[in-house]
């Protein structure tokens, strides 16, 4: 097992490419079950969650080659069943139901338990499922679904779900009729989704609008595609250069996904501007508190959350954020503490006094974004810091600590002998 070792107080400085979305690619490689034939899809980010979905993919039958360009034949699946081994260690594995169900009319899908961040139930995908058709039994564990074929609906989802969107949004494109998916969840990704989907000959008006309308075809077929680069890598990346006081150019990056976070830096005193058809993120005095409260998109998104936080914490003065998607997404809170950060949390929402300076400690990485929190506090820190468990990081973020060497940073990656 790896940790991340870092020797703080360096400002960065240069360029950094900011990769395909994760959360663009797991729904788009689930996609090809759709199709049949072979699809191609490029800019995909080389992650451990997408070597999962690979291995997903491969166990139900598929043919997967390649990383970064992937080339994935669904021709003939063979085992429409995603296993609890896979499952529990990547939740986006439920994002095969609803393919499944549309063009093999059956799926077995492991329920995917609780995760270190929330609950996260999926209720809202099969109350959607049912209401095109599906006949849903949980059993042993698992969500076995089936339908001869699934027909138009109209479905109001109780709340804002990502993925619970991307699902049905998949399912209804080989459903009789025409479907309405009302409170849909509005993200870039869920875009991104519909467009290859639309290439794939599918019907879908309205994705990005709380209502999406999808009228049913017969059949989808397969098609060549390169992947959004990451909004959440990015936000990453410009929080890093702010807080290093650094001057950093994001090329890749699609600005237009990142008003909300783009705001929130500038109310802190960063400059940033678009160059070089990238964007440039510059801190050249101390940062100014930032209050957040998460939302889903386009409001402030949670996945930015644990990073601000760090932010916050050397800020001159006080912020508050609020966590109103996620019950649980402060797990970097007592760990950032260990650093000497000064936060309060109560229920919801956390108070940060700011603190004139981090100090470097061993600290313990708990999930994907709060791993990345620790890495730029460590970044901040005086002395050195190590992070623990970077497999969490492993998931989400392409060699992140390559891009920060890059930028100036005295960061390593070394076995971590403790584990
Ligand atoms: C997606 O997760 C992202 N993952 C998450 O990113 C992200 O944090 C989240 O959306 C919110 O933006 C992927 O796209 C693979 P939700 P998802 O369903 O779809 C509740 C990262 O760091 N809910 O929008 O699983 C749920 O418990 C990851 O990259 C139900 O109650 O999130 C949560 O409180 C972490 N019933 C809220 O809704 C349901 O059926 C939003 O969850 C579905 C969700």
């Amino acid at each position: 097992m790896d940790k991340i070792v870092i020797d703080g107080g360096k400002r960065l400085r240069g360029e950094v490419r900011v990769s395909g979305a994760k959360n663009a690619a797991l729904p788009i490689l689930c996609s090809a079950i759709l199709t049949g034939g072979e699809n191609t899809f490029q800019n995909v980010p080389v992650l451990r969650d997408i070597r999962t979905m690979a291995r997903l993919l491969r166990s139900m039958g598929a043919g997967v080659e390649g990383e970064r360009t992937v080339h994935i034949d669904t021709t003939k699946l063979d085992r429409l069943e995603a296993g609890y081994e896979l499952v529990k260690t990547m939740r986006a594995s439920v994002l095969v139901l609803g393919p499944l169900v549309a063009r093999y009319g059956q799926a077995r899908v492991s329920l995917p338990g609780g995760c270190a961040i929330g609950a996260r139930p999926i209720d809202q995908h099969l109350k959607g499922l049912e209401a095109m058709g599906a006949k849903i039994r949980l059993s042993h564990g698992y969500v076995e679904a089936r339908a001869k074929r699934l027909h138009g609906a109209r479905i109001v989802c109780d709340l804002v779900t990502v993925t619970g969107t991307e699902n049905l949004m998949m399912a209804a494109t080989l459903a009789k009729g025409r479907t309405v998916l009302e409170n849909a969840a509005r993200e870039p990704e869920v875009e991104e989704l519909a467009r290859v989907l639309n290439k794939m000959g599918a019907r879908i008006e309205g994705a990005g609008t709380s209502a999406i309308t999808i009228e049913g075809v017969d059949t989808l077929h397969p098609i060549e595609h390169a992947i959004i680069p990451d909004r959440i890598e990015a936000g990453t990346f410009m929080v890093a250069a702010a807080v290093t006081k650094g001057d950093v150019l994001l090329k890749d990056c699609l600005p237009e996904h990142l008003d909300a976070v783009i705001a929130k830096l500038r109310s802190a005193g960063a400059e940033i501007t678009a160059q070089d058809g990238g964007l440039r993120v510059r801190a050249r005095q101390d940062l100014k508190p930032v209050d957040i409260t998460t939302q889903p998109y386009p409001g402030f998104p949670t996945d930015m959350q644990a990073q601000f936080m760090v932010l916050a914490a050397v800020a001159l003065g006080q912020s508050v954020i609020t966590e109103t998607i996620f019950e649980n997404r402060y797990m970097h809170v007592q760990e950032l503490a260990r650093m000497g950060a000064d936060i309060h949390v109560d229920g919801r929402t956390s108070i940060v006094r700011g603190v004139p300076r981090l100090m470097g400690t061993t600290v313990m990485a708990s999930d994907l974004r709060a791993s990345a929190a620790l890495v730029l506090a460590g970044l901040v820190a005086e002395g050195e810091t190590e992070v623990r468990r970077v497999y969490h990081m492993d998931r989400g973020y392409e060699r992140m600590e390559k891009k920060l060497e890059k930028l100036g940073a005295r960061i390593r990656r070394a076995e971590d002998a403790e584990a």
